[in-house]
C-alpha cells in the first residue's frame, strides 16, 4: 500500500480527496494530514481537515499545521468558493473530537520522510508552502519522496487568467518544489476542468445513502452552485479528487512528461505554470503532467469509494 501525507487546505475538494483516500475500497495508507493556508487561514482548515477524519474515523493519524502565510507574499483567500468557514453548506458540530498534534507540520513532513524507506508519497492539494519549506530546511528529504502527486497549475488560470490559485497563492514556493528534482504528478486545470460534478451527479449521489456520501453530497451542493456562480460554468470541478483517484488507479489518466517552469515575475502572469507541452524548451522534463481523464472509470471508482463506507 502507498503511504501518504495529505497537505491540504480543505476546502471542499479537497475535503472529498480525503475521504476518497480513507475509504475502505481505497489501497491507501494516510500516515498524516498536514495543514496549510489556502481556501481560508490555517486554523480554519486545521479545523476543517479534523471534522473530515471524524467523518470517516480517521482517529489515529496525526493533523499538523502548518503556514499560516505564503513564503513572501500575503495571503489570499477563496471565500467565495468554498464559504466563510471554509467547508460551508454541511452541518458540523463546531468543535471536532479529534485534536491536531502539537508539532508544525513542516517538521512533521521533514521527520516522516527522513524516517522512511523513502516510500512516502506527498499528495499537496493547496498552496506549495508547507512543502517548499520543508525542502529548505531539510532538502535531504528530496531525493527520499517516492512522489510529489499534487493539484495546481496549467496552462490556463483560475485565480487570474494565467494562474490557477494554488500555485499564485504561493509561487515561490511552487518554484522550489518544481525545481526541487522530486518526481512530480501534477493534477492542473487542464484535466480537473473535466471533473466536473454536476446537479446530476449529486442526484446519482443521493442514492448511495451512507452518512459519508450524504455528507459529500451537502459538500457537492455548495460547491456546484459557487462555481456556477464564480465561473457561469455548469456544475463544479472537484480538482483535488483527481490525485485521490490517481493514486488509487492511476490508468483512469492520461499523463505525459514535460518541463514546466513557474513564472514569479510576470505582470500578469505571476503564478503561471509553464507547461512545454510541445517540447520546445529543450529543458529537462520535471513533471507527469496530467491532461486526460476517463470518466466513466473515475466516476465509477469515485462512486464505488463512497459506497465502501457503510453506517
Ligand atoms: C484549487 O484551489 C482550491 O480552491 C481548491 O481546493 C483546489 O485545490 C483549485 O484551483
Ligand atoms: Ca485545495
Amino acid at each position: 500500500n502507498k503511504k501518504l501525507i495529505l497537505d491540504c487546505d480543505p476546502g471542499h475538494d479537497d475535503a472529498i480527496s480525503i475521504i476518497l483516500a480513507a475509504s475502505k475500497l481505497s489501497n491507501l495508507n494516510i500516515e498524516a494530514i498536514t495543514t496549510v493556508a489556502g481556501n481560508v487561514e490555517v486554523e480554519k482548515n486545521t479545523v476543517n481537515a479534523l471534522r473530515v477524519c471524524d467523518i470517516v474515523g480517521l482517529n489515529d493519524i496525526p493533523v499538523a499545521q502548518g503556514a499560516s502565510t505564503p513564503l513572501f507574499r500575503k495571503p489570499e483567500i477563496a471565500e467565495e468558493i468554498h464559504g466563510e468557514t471554509g467547508l460551508d453548506g454541511p452541518e458540523m458540530p463546531d468543535n471536532p473530537n479529534k485534536k491536531p498534534v502539537d508539532q508544525h507540520a513542516v517538521d512533521l513532513i521533514i521527520n516522516r520522510i527522513m524516517a522512511s524507506n523513502d516510500d512516502i508519497t506527498l499528495v499537496p492539494t493547496g498552496p506549495l508552502t508547507n512543502i517548499g519549506l520543508a525542502m529548505i530546511k531539510e532538502p535531504k528529504i528530496i531525493l527520499k519522496i517516492k512522489e510529489i502527486v499534487l493539484m495546481g497549475g496549467g496552462t490556463f488560470g483560475n485565480w487570474t487568467p494565467a494562474a490557477e490559485f494554488n500555485i499564485y497563492v504561493d509561487a515561490e514556493a511552487a518554484k522550489v518544489v518544481f525545481e526541487s528534482g522530486a518526481p512530480i504528478t501534477m493534477f492542473g486545470l487542464d484535466v480537473t476542468h473535466q471533473a466536473i460534478a454536476t446537479r446530476e451527479t449529486v442526484e446519482r449521489l443521493s442514492e448511495i445513502d451512507n452518512h459519508v456520501s450524504n455528507f459529500v453530497v451537502d459538500l457537492l451542493k455548495f460547491f456546484i452552485k459557487t462555481n456556477e456562480d464564480v465561473f457561469d460554468m455548469d456544475g463544479g470541478p472537484i480538482h483535488d479528487a483527481c490525485t485521490a483517484l490517481y493514486l488509487m488507479d492511476p490508468e483512469i489518466f492520461g499523463v505525459k512528461h514535460v518541463r514546466v517552469d513557474i513564472e514569479t515575475k510576470g505582470e500578469f502572469t505571476y503564478g503561471m505554470t509553464c507547461v512545454d507541452t510541445l517540447g520546445v524548451t529543450n529543458r529537462e522534463p520535471n513533471v507527469h503532467f496530467a491532461h486526460q481523464l476517463n470518466h466513466k472509470k473515475f466516476w465509477g471508482l469515485f462512486e464505488d469509494a463512497l459506497s465502501s463506507y457503510s453506517d
